[in-house]
């Protein structure tokens, strides 16, 4: 599916986090429409180190690039020296920054500005050099205990979400300088879909919402959970977002979402449909209550005028194409 008139063909593109959710999504849109393009992923992969809320320090996994035909360095965004090998080897044309620690839960702040917001101005510094076009990875949790979801409306609520505020502050600040290239944040609301699994208890409620089912146990939700609404986004309504990205009306920071929030309820509710099992709902304590966004929906109006992004999944319509990828994976990988 091709999102616009840009031929991708010949362009040499760098996609950080390639080996993650988004990343590879992104990796393989461009291997299967764009086969002559050049990417380069670059990943820090997993490791097995954790941080001290015991999940992994990142969740890059090689099945996530299985079939990829591009190029694959393993390296992590905050080695200065790697930066600069980049910058003199390559001349890319575009770049996507996914990676980040992308678990909203992690306690660690120094890494977190480290690598969200000071490795991103290094990366955007090449873009400039490169002439290469920015598109990077914000977030809805920049919003945080905001009750508008409009940018400039922020109020991130932990580390992660102040994290993304500051990306979007240096984007900003670099907007205002006569740049060549076009700069894009997209705030991202609820995304899922498939190769999000291999960020564990991280992925989103979707899929594990749905193995919980397959595996006959009682789908486990907060209390109040009904009324605990959020934007979710499948995934091919983030790549779209990210190839219109490229060339935008406008420079600047995007939410993209849906724009309807729906509960947790709502997803128990459609996979136990499209499962065919209906096996009950179980209430738990929410742990998160503080730092935990209880509404978000995104208000799309400004990325429909600059990138003629327009969302072509529900809820209902995103669940039903990721089912046939929700059982291979209780198949195949599911322990
Ligand atoms: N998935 C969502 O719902 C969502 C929502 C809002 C924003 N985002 C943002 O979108 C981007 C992609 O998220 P995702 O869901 O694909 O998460 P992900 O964790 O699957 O992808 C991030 C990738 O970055 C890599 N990485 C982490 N630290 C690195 C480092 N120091 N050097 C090199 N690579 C490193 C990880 O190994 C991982 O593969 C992130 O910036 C995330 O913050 C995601």
């Amino acid at each position: 599916m091709k999102y616009n008139d840009i031929n991708f063909n010949k362009k040499t593109i760098l996609i950080t986090g390639g080996a993650g959710f988004i990343g590879s999504n992104l990796a393989f849109y461009f291997q299967e429409n764009y086969p002559n393009s050049k990417v380069v992923v670059l990943d820090c992969f997993r490791s097995g180190e954790i941080f001290s809320n015991g999940n992994l320090k990142s969740f890059g996994h090689f099945k996530n690039l299985l079939g990829f035909k591009g190029i694959v360095i393993s390296g992590d965004i905050n080695d200065k020296k790697l930066l600069k090998e980049l910058e003199n080897n390559y001349k890319f044309d575009y770049i996507f920054h996914q990676a980040a620690i992308s678990d909203t839960t992690v306690g660690e702040q120094d890494l977190m500005i480290k690598t969200n917001v000071n490795a991103y101005e290094d990366l955007l510094k090449i873009a400039i050099k490169h002439n290469a076009n920015m598109i990077y990875a914000s977030s809805a949790a920049t919003y945080g205990d905001s009750n508008r979801f409009e940018v400039g409306y922020e109020l991130p609520n932990n580390a992660y979400g102040f994290s993304k505020v500051m990306m979007d502050n240096i984007t900003a600040s670099y907007l205002k300088k006569d740049l060549d290239i076009s700069i894009v944040g997209l705030k991202y609301f609820n995304v899922y879909g498939p190769k999000e699994f291999f960020k564990n208890k991280t992925a989103s409620m979707v899929v594990q919402f749905a193995h919980q089912i397959l595996k006959g146990l009682t789908p486990k939700l907060f209390e109040g959970s009904d009324k605990i609404l959020r934007d979710f986004i499948y995934i091919d309504d983030i790549i779209q977002a990210n190839i219109k990205a490229c060339n935008p009306k406008k420079s600047g920071i995007y939410n993209v979402g849906t724009s309807k929030a729906r509960s947790f309820e709502d997803i128990v509710n459609i996979l136990q449909k499209e499962l065919k099992i209906e096996n009950g709902k179980e209430y738990i304590q929410n742990p998160f209550v503080g730092s935990y966004q209880f509404f978000t929906q995104a208000n799309i109006e400004k990325t429909r005028e600059y990138l003629d992004y327009e969302p072509n999944f529900s809820l209902e319509e995103g669940i039903k194409a990721y089912i046939p990828e929700i059982k291979r994976l209780f198949k195949e990988e599911v322990k």
